[in-house]
Formats: structure tokens, C-alpha cells, sequence
């Protein structure tokens, strides 16, 4: 299988309609890559990293290095799903040409094919000097959580009609600007809707209803890796559980001397 191309993740919307829904999960590891990848048509490096895995806050203090990290086990254990780096907070928002140093950066450690940033308006310059630079764009606009401190929590956005209007002005900036995909994150259905409307490139949903070109999900979320997850996360297994059990049969048997048993006992040759 070939890997995808970002023109092509761009053409499944064309004339406003998208025949055939994108699926992106995000992947931080090697492996989890090589389970997704054929699956997918987007893997995201997501800065949702710092909560998942590194335990942090927020996505506040994740570094480039980390990103960068990341990014590269995804692409060396994918071979089908176009690779997409988020830039982590303070890489990008001062001026476009730091975006392009962060960017580049993230590109060439990684083999990523695309970064992710937040913001609409604002950051509609950054995304245009980008992709006419050589490194596709996708947009992420509505619940933003490296705002986190500015939108004082993770609650939906545009449930009033001027924040309603902002999104989708956001939106339309960053198509405009030349995104090939846009993140849609925690809005209510009419948003959504009025969204994926407005822009010629596809919009992926996150708590954004099935309204969008297509969908994401942190993929620890789904796979039931916490206790607590959004309202909008669908938890389609225990994962959890699963590991919890498993753990505490290994423990058992170590403890009662049951493992490991002959099958797992190297012996002299005889
Ligand atoms: O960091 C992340 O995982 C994301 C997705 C939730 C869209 O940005
Ligand atoms: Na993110």
C-alpha cells in the first residue's frame, strides 16, 4: 500500500461533498502506529501527549523535542496514513518565519507530512507562509486546548451567536489560507454544520457531531484507557481492564510460583 498524499486527504472533499468520511486517530508510539495505520487515513501526533502519556496537565508544556520524538516512531512504524504533528504551544504563535523554524524542524526529524496548529484568524498568515513554504497546514479551530488558559476550561464553544460567528470566520481564514484539513474540536451541531459548509477543505470532528468530512479521537480515549473521558468520547473497549486483569494474573503466578513453568525454563542441552 502507498502511502496517502496530502492533496489527496484534500480531494476527498470536492465541491462540498465528501463521498468517503476521513478517519484519523492519533498515535505517540511505534506500535500503536502499526495498529492504526491501515485503518486510518490520518495519524495525528497529537500535544494531547503531554496528558496521555508524560502525565502533564495540560498541553501547556510540551516541548518540540517531544513532538519531534513522537512524530518519528508514528512514521517509522505507518507506512499508509498521512503522518500529522501538532506544534506544540510557544513554537509558532510569535511570527510566521518561528512557525517555519518549528515546522521544519518537526518535518525533517520526523518524516512527518503536515503540522497541526490552533487558531483561525490569527493564525492564517502563520498557515499561508507555511504552505507556500513547503509544509501542508491543518487547521484546528472551536474548543482550542492550548487556550486553556485564556478559555479558563475544556468546555463546547459557540454556544452564544458572536462565538458562534467567530468559528466560523476562524474557519473560513484558514481555508483561505490554504489548509488542507481543519480540526473541528467541542462545538455544538449548527457550528459544525455551518462550519464544513463554509470551507471548501474537509473538516475533521472532535465532539463536533457527525456533521464534519470526518472524525478524530484521542485513541486511549476510545480504547477505554481512563475512567474519565469527555461526553463526546464513544469508549468502544476496556483497555483498561483488560491490562488491570492481566497484571494482576501475572502477579498471582509469581507470587504462587506458577510462572514461569517449564515451557518458559531454558535447560542444558542434553
Ligand atoms: O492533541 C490532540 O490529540 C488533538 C486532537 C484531539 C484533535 O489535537
Ligand atoms: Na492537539
Amino acid at each position: 500500500m502507498k502511502r496517502l498524499t496530502v492533496p489527496k486527504i484534500r480531494q476527498r472533499k470536492q465541491d462540498g461533498v465528501t463521498a468517503e468520511l476521513l478517519v484519523m486517530l492519533t498515535a505517540y508510539t511505534a506500535r500503536q502506529a502499526q495498529l492504526l495505520d491501515a485503518h486510518c487515513d490520518l495519524l495525528l501526533v497529537g500535544d494531547s501527549l503531554g496528558q496521555v502519556i508524560y502525565g502533564l496537565p495540560s498541553t501547556i508544556p510540551v516541548t518540540l523535542d517531544m513532538m519531534a520524538n513522537h512524530a518519528a516512531a508514528v512514521v517509522r512504524g505507518s507506512y499508509h496514513s498521512v503522518v500529522v504533528v501538532d506544534m506544540p504551544f510557544g513554537s509558532y504563535e510569535s511570527s510566521p518565519q518561528q512557525a517555519f523554524e518549528s515546522a521544519a524542524r518537526l518535518l525533517k526529524e520526523s518524516g512527518a507530512a503536515a503540522v497541526k496548529l490552533e487558531g483561525g484568524v490569527a493564525m492564517a498568515e502563520t498557515a499561508a507562509f507555511l504552505n507556500q513554504r513547503g509544509i501542508p497546514v491543518m487547521g484546528h479551530v472551536g474548543l482550542t486546548p492550548q487556550a486553556v488558559n485564556v478559555l479558563g476550561g475544556y468546555a463546547a464553544r459557540g454556544r452564544s451567536d458572536a462565538e458562534a460567528d467567530k468559528i466560523v470566520t476562524d474557519a473560513k481564514a484558514l481555508d483561505d489560507a490554504g489548509a488542507f484539513a481543519i480540526v473541528v474540536e467541542g462545538v455544538v451541531e449548527t457550528i459544525a454544520i455551518d462550519v464544513t459548509k463554509a470551507v471548501s477543505c474537509p473538516t475533521i470532528g472532535i465532539g463536533a457531531s457527525a456533521q464534519c468530512d470526518g472524525q478524530v479521537l484521542v485513541t486511549e480515549d476510545m480504547l477505554g484507557m481512563f475512567e474519565r473521558v469527555p461526553r463526546f468520547v464513544k469508549r468502544y473497549e476496556d483497555i483498561a481492564g483488560i491490562i488491570e486483569k492481566t497484571v494482576a494474573t501475572y502477579a498471582e503466578e509469581v507470587r504462587d510460583r506458577s510462572f514461569p513453568s517449564v515451557e518458559q525454563t531454558y535447560q542444558p542441552k542434553k
